[in-house]
């Protein structure tokens, strides 16, 4: 191979590995001493210069130093664009960094813990039961039997003649009651189903906590005086409760609660409908059939139950006047809930 090939290929080599060069000082410094060091690629070409026919040796040499100073060049450009980037870099490493964002709780969860947590001090557990259930859990054994008018107060999706999607969580009291003996005392929150024309205030889906106690010699009085704990617990102590008499195939006797208009202290607004009150759950005794049902002795054991819809709670606590919004999956609106 000529001189001239040798110093042709040299270039090539260097070109390649110096093009591959991403960083670090060694990584450099292993080049130049590969090519420029004393026994390096040049200094060993360099040596070749006596076995030249003396007439090729002058361009030989010029050849060669271009070579040289060529190389060194390009190693000198390479170390100075590694020092340009170390004290330049693009970014500007003493800005603040991009704040980290984290989710929020959803409002109906956010809620819904604080009621289970002051019904838990009460000395409530927590019971489930399925989403999907047949007729006799969600109506016949709740005292609502096939043609009872009953059954209109609660537009049901039917996924069969007799499975259909739960319209209230009462069907837990009956499921709970079935596996365990009295003493009882639980809440079960869930989602539940009714075929309503969506709106401001309805959606075909919704969340309850039905609240079940059964014991002997369970009072009205106590039912009072715990929902009425419940309310000032979860709204405020100024907040007053008050129970009309109303009617549940499962309860009796049944009545709402109202407490008094947490938007206007019970002075009368838009809200309240200048009622002064806004209700919030239905309760009552559990009605001698339902435990009939399940085979509890009537003579031995009362109790009392209560239901209540979580979204309805929200929107009062929260002031949140759409019940849509609480499914709309609105990034502004779900970031205001801490
Ligand atoms: N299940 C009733 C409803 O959905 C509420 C309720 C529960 C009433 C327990 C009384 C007792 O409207």
């Amino acid at each position: 191979m000529s001189i001239t090939e040798q110093i042709q290929n040299i270039r090539i080599e260097f070109n390649s590995e110096s093009s591959n060069f991403k960083s670090k000082n060694s990584g450099l410094e292993k080049i130049r001493i590969k090519y420029l060091g004393r026994k390096g690629l040049v200094a060993q070409l360099f040596q070749l210069m006596d076995s030249l026919d003396k007439n090729d040796r002058p361009k030989a040499g010029q050849m060669l130093n271009s070579l040289k100073i060529e190389l060194s060049e390009k190693i000198n450009n390479l170390e100075k664009s590694e020092k340009q980037i170390f004290l330049n870099p693009k970014e500007d490493y003493t800005l603040p960094g991009d704040p980290i964002t984290s989710g929020n709780i959803h409002p109906l969860t956010l809620l819904l813990e604080e009621i289970k947590s002051i019904f838990i001090r009460l000395g409530f557990s927590i019971a489930y039961s399925d989403e999907i259930d047949t007729d006799f859990y969600n109506f016949e054994a709740l005292n609502i039997p096939t043609h009872h008018p009953a059954r209109d107060m609660q537009d049901t999706f039917y996924i069969s003649e007799d499975i259909l999607l739960r319209t209230h969580t009462s069907n837990t009291q009956i499921h709970y009651m079935e596996k365990n003996k009295p003493p009882i005392r639980i809440i079960a929150p869930g989602r539940v189903f009714r075929n309503e024309d969506i709106s401001v205030r309805s959606y075909c889906l919704f969340h309850q906590i039905e609240g079940l106690y059964v014991d002997s010699g369970v009072t009205f009085s106590q039912l009072k005086g715990t929902l009425d704990f419940f309310a000032k617990e979860l709204f405020s102590k100024d907040v007053k409760t008050r129970f009309r008499p109303s009617y549940f195939p499962f309860t009796e006797p049944s009545a709402e609660m109202d407490v008094s208009c947490m938007f206007c202290s019970g002075n009368g607004c838009k809200i309240c409908k200048n009622s002064g009150w806004i209700e919030i759950l239905g309760c009552g005794m559990v009605d001698p059939e339902v435990f009939h049902c399940i085979n509890y002795d009537t003579e031995k054991w009362t109790g009392y139950a209560f239901g209540m819809g979580i979204e309805r709670m929200a929107m009062l606590k929260y002031g949140i006047e759409d019940i849509r919004l609480f499914y709309s999956g609105d990034v502004r609106f779900l970031k205001q809930f801490k």
